[in-house]
């Protein structure tokens, strides 16, 4: 079999699941296998390919057959051009979060803070921030002890060891520090939206880190709550928020004693993150 014959075997099972992105899928699994480029398949497509290769390919469609996330199977996601481990214990990064990274990196560019990143998962935000403000350092916690294992492997891979420490412990734990700049993605999902999440979400992700509670906002409130007490006095807390949380978050940052500095929206013009200070 060729790679053209397998690269269609691949986007037919695929296709007869319902995965829209087939095509590119079982490009993007084969190329995984082969450790070639993309574009490097599609100019081979006559070149033969190993029995053992045709193997390895057929289970990794069949588990995207079954809806897992393309990047569970790489064990790898793109986020700030960089690409990070991802495994079954943590979050996939996703493309907002990037519009978290990318507001505090333009107003602490060139500063030496100390960051906070509450619920780190992989670590792509604390990461990528760091990775752009030459000057900061941080520590990043998470609950889940597996989370943080990935999050310490993407520092290794991206040399910033020394700058970061990532801790597997809970956000409300944490005494005895004060922070220029606390981050999160906290988990915000309402229990009861749980459900009505596509299949490759709700099979795959950890709940741990989609669960926000009743309405979504227990985690927030509780970010919010805690970083009252060790966020410095002219330091920023910055927040990815939920589809339709802005008003409830934005009443309790009021009641917290904090002023909103910048709110950043979506493509579809929904607030997916605020930047917040204490009120003067
Ligand atoms: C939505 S994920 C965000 C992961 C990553 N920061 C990102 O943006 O891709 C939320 C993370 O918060 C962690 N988490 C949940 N409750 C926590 C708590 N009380 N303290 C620390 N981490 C917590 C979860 O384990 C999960 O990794």
């Amino acid at each position: 079999m060729n790679i053209s014959e397998l690269l269609n075997l691949g986007s037919k099972r695929l296709k007869q699941n319902k995965i829209e992105t087939h095509q590119l899928d079982s490009e993007l699994v084969l190329s995984s296998l082969l450790k070639k480029q993309r574009e490097n398949l599609l100019i081979n497509l006559n070149k033969k390919v190993s029995k053992n290769t045709i193997d390895n390919f057929e289970k990794l469609i069949i588990r995207r057959a079954n809806r897992e996330p393309l990047a569970y199977i790489l064990k790898k996601k793109e986020f700030w051009s960089k690409d990070f481990f991802v495994d079954r214990n943590t979050l996939i990064p996703r493309p907002e979060t990037e519009l978290l990274c990318e507001s505090v990196i333009r107003i602490f560019k060139n500063k030496n803070i100390h960051i906070l990143d509450i619920g780190t998962g992989t670590g792509c935000i604390i990461l990528s921030i760091l990775s752009e403000i030459k000057e900061g350092k941080g520590i990043g916690v998470d609950v889940s002890r597996e989370a943080i294992k990935v999050a310490k492997k993407n520092s290794n891979k991206l040399g910033l060891n020394k700058r970061v420490k990532f801790i597997n412990k809970s956000f409300e734990d944490i005494y005895g520090y004060k922070f220029d700049l606390i981050v999160s993605n906290p988990p915000y999902i309402k229990t009861s939206d749980i459900k009505n999440l596509s299949d490759d979400i709700k099979k795959f992700e950890p709940k741990i880190a989609l669960d926000g509670g009743k309405e979504g906002l227990d985690v927030i409130k509780k970010v919010i709550y805690k970083s009252n007490t060790i966020l410095k006095k002219l330091g920023m807390l910055a927040l990815e928020i939920g589809y339709g949380q802005y008003y409830k978050v934005s009443k309790i940052l009021k009641e917290q004693n904090f002023k909103e500095v910048l709110l950043v929206k979506d493509y579809k013009n929904n607030v997916r993150c605020i930047l917040a200070k204490f009120k003067d």
